[in-house]
């Protein structure tokens, strides 16, 4: 197990005179499971687009067995053997699983035709030998994300690739969705493919990794076997210093009177949502919990007006509204953190200024003249609240990491300053510190008799927040249960799979 089969050296590479990886080692052994973890903006997906021949190093060197390799671009990586699960599904819904695994390099008859048949018996193989259990005839959308997640793979293995890199595979699956990669990934491991793994789910790199690297500002420092590691000494090392526990929960007074949002029967269709019924009330943290397709999403975006209901009534401050798009919704009080951050929260090509002043302009012009230190001045303390990490109110969103993205996605919401905050999934792709930081702004919301609901797929986010916790199972609200009455979290997982 200890052969080495990467080595990168000495990897630096800045952006407009920014380093943002210094003298860079990593080193990766065959049938190794590496996590390569640190906060937002660490460097992490630079170093591994270098490896990918995505961007280009400035200085150093990578090696493959012993020798040394250059990779200019994505062609040259994969000729190495090495190979990248993005975090974004490429897979085309309607297409077949043996049609996605093979697109662009299909194989062809003697007469340049694309051979289906071969197509599906070359999946087989493939798909068998990684013991993933899909029918390759039938098209993806029959299955759920963890198989997408798989394929996906089995897409990448493709290429006979020994180096597997997977960038926050698990940010969009449930614990048990988790639970089938994890098992994938061992079996990969024992056939002697080598893993970089990258999450900010700290309790999984201890689970899964050999060894763990962490990169702190654009340094490595830290490698070592993870058995000889504990989870505080991981995040002590990711951020810099001792964290204190923002993920203990403790009991707040909600006085529930007046329901300020109250759902009655919302029903659609479409969405698979079958009568959900709940209320909010001011200063209250109603968790959503759920798996994957249970409607978590589709609520919220019912209420918000982006997507429509066939039946039901929603009141807020028990008045009858029928929200029919997002400007709408805004106008009632509400507000809404939504999953996937890249397409439906940000404006990539303009500046974390514009994108935190975008809800709140009209409010800034009714003062006759945009009122531009007024913004300044609210977007430079958001990005010292929580903690951006950027060059400055003019950078572009696009070039933020991950994480940075998803603060701003908050912070702009934050200065509209709404009655009601919709969140979903409001922590994914942020590192540890970040998500503490992100727990004590919901918290201070809250003080503030704002409401919020929040979806989250993991439970200890779920558990240290909420006051009370619905479970969602096909679209139906399975159980409504008090925080103060959950005792574990694998109660409160039990309660989520069987509803
Ligand atoms: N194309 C680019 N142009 C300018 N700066 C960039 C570019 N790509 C990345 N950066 C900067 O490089 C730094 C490292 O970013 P990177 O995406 O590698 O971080 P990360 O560790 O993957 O973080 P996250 O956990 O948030 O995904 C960040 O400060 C980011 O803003
Ligand atoms: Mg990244």
């Amino acid at each position: 197990m200890c052969e080495l089969l990467l080595k990168m050296e000495n990897i630096s590479k800045s952006f407009d005179k920014i380093k943002v990886l210094k003298e860079v080692n990593f080193e990766l052994r065959k049938g190794e499971i590496h996590a390569l973890v640190g906060g937002n903006g660490a460097g992490k997906s630079t170093l591994m687009k270098i490896l990918t021949g995505v961007y280009k190093k400035d200085s150093g060197n990578i090696f493959i067995n012993g020798t040394k390799i250059e990779i200019n671009e994505p062609k040259d990586a994969k000729v190495n053997g090495i190979a990248m699960v993005f975090q974004e599904f490429s897979l085309v819904p309607t297409l077949t699983i043996a049609q996605n695994i093979f697109l662009n390099q299909e194989p062809k008859n003697r007469l340049g035709l694309i051979d289906d048949k071969k197509c599906l018996k070359k999946a087989q193989t493939l798909l068998n030998s990684l013991h993933i259990d899909v029918h390759p005839e039938e098209t993806i959308d029959k299955y759920s994300v963890a198989y997408w997640q798989l394929v996906e793979i089995a897409k990448a293995l493709s290429y006979n690739s020994k180096i597997l890199i997977m960038d926050e595979p698990t940010s969009s699956l449930s614990e048990n969705e988790t639970e089938i990669l994890f098992d994938f990934m061992k079996h990969l491991k024992e056939k002697g493919i080598s893993i970089i793994y990258i999450s900010h789910r700290m309790e999984e790199i201890l689970k899964i990794a050999d060894r763990v690297t962490i990169l702190r500002n654009g340094e490595n420092v830290l490698t070592q076997n993870s058995s000889s590691l504990t989870l505080e000494q991981i995040i002590e090392h990711i951020v810099g210093r001792e964290l204190e526990h923002a993920f203990e929960w403790q009991k707040r007074d909600i006085e529930r009177k007046e329901p300020v949002l109250k759902v009655k029967n919302l029903y659609s269709k479409r969405h698979n949502l079958n009568n959900i019924s709940f209320e909010l009330y001011p200063g209250e943290i109603l968790g959503v919990a759920g798996l994957m397709g249970s409607g978590r999403t589709e609520i919220v975006e019912s209420l918000f007006g982006i997507k429509s209901y066939d039946s039901g009534e929603i009141r807020i401050n028990n008045k009858k509204v029928n929200i029919k798009s997002p400007q709408e919704a805004m106008n009632a009080g509400l507000a809404l953190v939504p999953e996937n951050r890249r397409t439906k929260g940000l404006i990539l090509d303009h500046s974390v200024k514009d994108n935190i002043l975008l809800p709140i302009l009209k409010k800034l012009k009714e003062k006759l003249f945009i009122n531009d230190k007024k913004g300044r001045d609210i977007t430079e303390k958001l990005i010292k609240t929580l903690s951006i990490k950027t060059e400055g109110i003019n950078q572009k969103v696009k070039f933020l990491s991950g994480g940075n993205q998803q603060k701003v996605v908050i912070g702009k919401w934050t200065a509209h300053q709404p009655e009601i905050f919709l969140m979903d999934e409001p922590t994914i792709g942020v590192d540890i510190g970040a998500k503490t930081e992100i727990i004590e702004l919901i918290r201070s919301l809250a003080i503030e008799n704002k409401s919020i609901v929040i979806i989250s797929s993991e439970l200890q986010e779920l558990l240290a927040i909420s006051d009370r916790i619905i479970v969602l199972k096909n679209g139906m609200v399975a159980r409504a249960i008090n925080r103060e009455d959950i005792f574990s979290e694998e109660e409160l997982q039990h309660a989520v799979q069987k509803g």
